[in-house]
């Protein structure tokens, strides 16, 4: 960042530090329609935040600096922008194959795009046609698959599948065979389909859960399991050598990654139990955000906003990290999906070519569902000594009866919202206690110091269009902050070390005699130690 831009930001800094956020509302009446958007069904409020036309200003110069405007293009365009591993990141394209509005280079790319569209479609056709023949129908989907190849189909399973759903989808990522033991005591081998999903098809946890749920098939006198194992991948060789027959693969193209695959065939599990109409609207919506993205100017363009004040708050306001509390149980995935997006995107400190970066990347992503979160982490959020940028998602319209129950839920997200802002000074705690006996310790304990950011969205319903606009508007904040700092967001290294290190231990904790150790620390040598006796 030029030194003008920094210093400008750090003014801008310095002035939103003593004034706070309220003022910002005196100052301007027209505030709320100045930094809020309609997204699609999805409105975004930021003007609780620190916004202002003087941050925005500054990002855009800091935009035209380091060429933000071209990188996208280049995104869009499929080059090669995941620059360690040599390849294009073109999931957008499977949310609109037809590319409208957006240019792609490589025709190429297109064609595989709609090839992969075609084999999950025609592969979810055979799946349903098959399972209509069947005399027991189908009750449960297992669905074997870690990190991204799980964590946005489960969500998106949650949010749409809809309270009446015949088919119930259970994921197993974990090698904690707990889950899978739990998951199996649920199920019945005779009703149950298997779905493996791995990019690679070599993620240890995800082929030894298959090979496990394989001999559970076998003790329930289902032999032939694996002619009823299906399975998704970008590598049909690593599948097809796992031992899975050709025709129930379904592949996708490598160039996308695994967090941003809930867009492919990763969600075959979930298509299967809700059907293809919603799918396709699911795509719909992260389509009409890839244009917003595309082609709204960056001081109205809401991915660009979210991920400047992310930049602004992590690098000029010492924000360590940011909170996200959906006030919807079927949002409750919602966390556990971004966090991967987020973090395993940008959580790196190697510029792209190579450099250390000298600025704060990824912050810590965490949260969870509301009104439970208010019983839990909420006073930190209003009274502990960091601030915290909280997103608050509260739904207009639910899926259920219950209207007075939505009432409360809604109307403690907002009150959460304006409790943030506007917090409670030493006068009105002493108005508001004028009839009780409270000592001065007492009274200060209950001073909010207010000024906390958070950015609320409301989301009319949540449909499947709504949903995909959402998750797709993430995405892009992502792709902004990998921009800003001048990371490539689509590898992942950083999980390497740790799985070579698992390999290493694995057979000492089997068998090894205590000196073949001896290659690791004090530390990790006693606790296999200890392990092993
Ligand atoms: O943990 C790293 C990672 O590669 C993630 O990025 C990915 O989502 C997950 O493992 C699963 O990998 P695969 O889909 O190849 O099984």
């Amino acid at each position: 960042m030029k030194q003008n831009t920094q210093k400008t930001l750090r003014d801008i800094a310095k002035s939103d530090v003593s004034s706070g956020i309220s003022n910002k509302f005196t100052k301007d009446h027209s505030r709320v329609e100045k930094f809020s958007f309609d997204l699609d069904g999805l409105y975004i409020d930021f003007s609780k935040t620190h916004i202002s036309t003087e941050l925005i200003k500054a990002y855009e110069s800091f935009a035209d600096e380091i060429n933000f405007k071209k990188m996208r293009q280049k995104f869009f365009s499929g080059e090669k922008i995941n620059n360690t591993e040599n390849r294009a990141v073109l999931h957008t394209l499977l949310r609109d194959s037809a590319n409208q509005g957006i240019e792609t280079k490589d025709k190429e790319f297109i064609e595989q795009a709609e090839l992969s569209e075609q084999a999950f479609f025609s592969q979810y056709e055979n799946i349903i046609a098959s399972l209509k023949s069947r005399v027991e129908p189908i009750k449960n989907i297992i669905h074997v698959g870690i990190g991204g190849s799980s964590l946005g189909t489960q969500l998106v399973f949650e949010a749409l599948a809809g309270i009446d759903c015949k088919v119930k989808v259970h994921f197993i990522g974990n090698i904690d065979a707990h889950k899978l033991a739990s998951v199996l005591s649920e199920c019945n081998a005779q009703d149950t389909l298997l779905i493996g999903v791995s990019k690679t098809f070599t993620t240890a946890e995800t082929l030894q859960n298959i090979n496990s749920i394989g001999r559970w098939y076998e003790e329930a006198g289902i032999s032939a399991w694996r002619n009823q194992l299906y399975a998704v991948t970008a590598k049909p060789e690593s599948a097809i050598k796992f031992g899975i027959q050709d025709s129930n693969i379904v592949g996708f193209p490598e160039w996308v990654g695994g967090r941003y695959s809930v867009w492919s065939a990763v969600s075959l599990s979930a298509v299967i139990a809700f059907g293809l109409d919603k799918f396709k609207q699911f795509l719909s919506g992260a389509s009409s955000v890839d244009k917003h993205f595309y082609q709204s100017s960056l001081d109205e363009n809401v991915c660009f906003i979210a991920a400047l004040l992310d930049h602004y708050y992590a690098n000029f306001l010492e924000v360590r990290s940011r909170a996200i509390f959906p006030y919807d149980d079927r949002l409750r995935s919602l966390v556990a999906y971004l966090q991967q997006l987020e973090t395993e995107s940008n959580g790196k400190d190697r510029q792209r070519d190579g450099e250390l970066v000298d600025e704060h990347t990824s912050v810590v992503v965490w949260g969870g569902v509301g009104t439970d979160v208010q019983h839990s982490v909420f006073q930190m959020m209003h009274q502990g000594t960091s601030i915290i940028p909280a997103e608050f998602i509260l739904v207009k319209n639910p899926e259920h009866n219950f209207d007075e129950h939505h009432h409360e839920l809604l109307a403690n997200g907002l009150a959460q919202t304006a409790a943030l802002l506007t917090g409670q000074d030493l006068e009105k705690v002493k108005e508001m206690n004028k009839d009780v006996e409270l000592s001065d310790i007492a009274m200060k304990a209950k001073i909010f110091s207010g000024q906390r950011p958070s950015t609320t969205m409301l989301l009319n319903s949540l449909t499947p269009h709504v949903l995909g606009a959402l998750l797709a508007f993430y995405e892009h904040r992502t792709f902004c902050l990998g921009v800003f700092s001048n990371i490539n967001s689509y590898d992942q290294m950083g999980v390497e070390l740790g799985k070579r290190l698992a390999k290493e231990i694995s057979p000492l904790l089997k068998s090894g005699s205590a000196s073949a150790a001896s290659g690791f620390d004090a530390s990790t040598q006693v606790l296999i130690g200890r392990l092993k006796s």
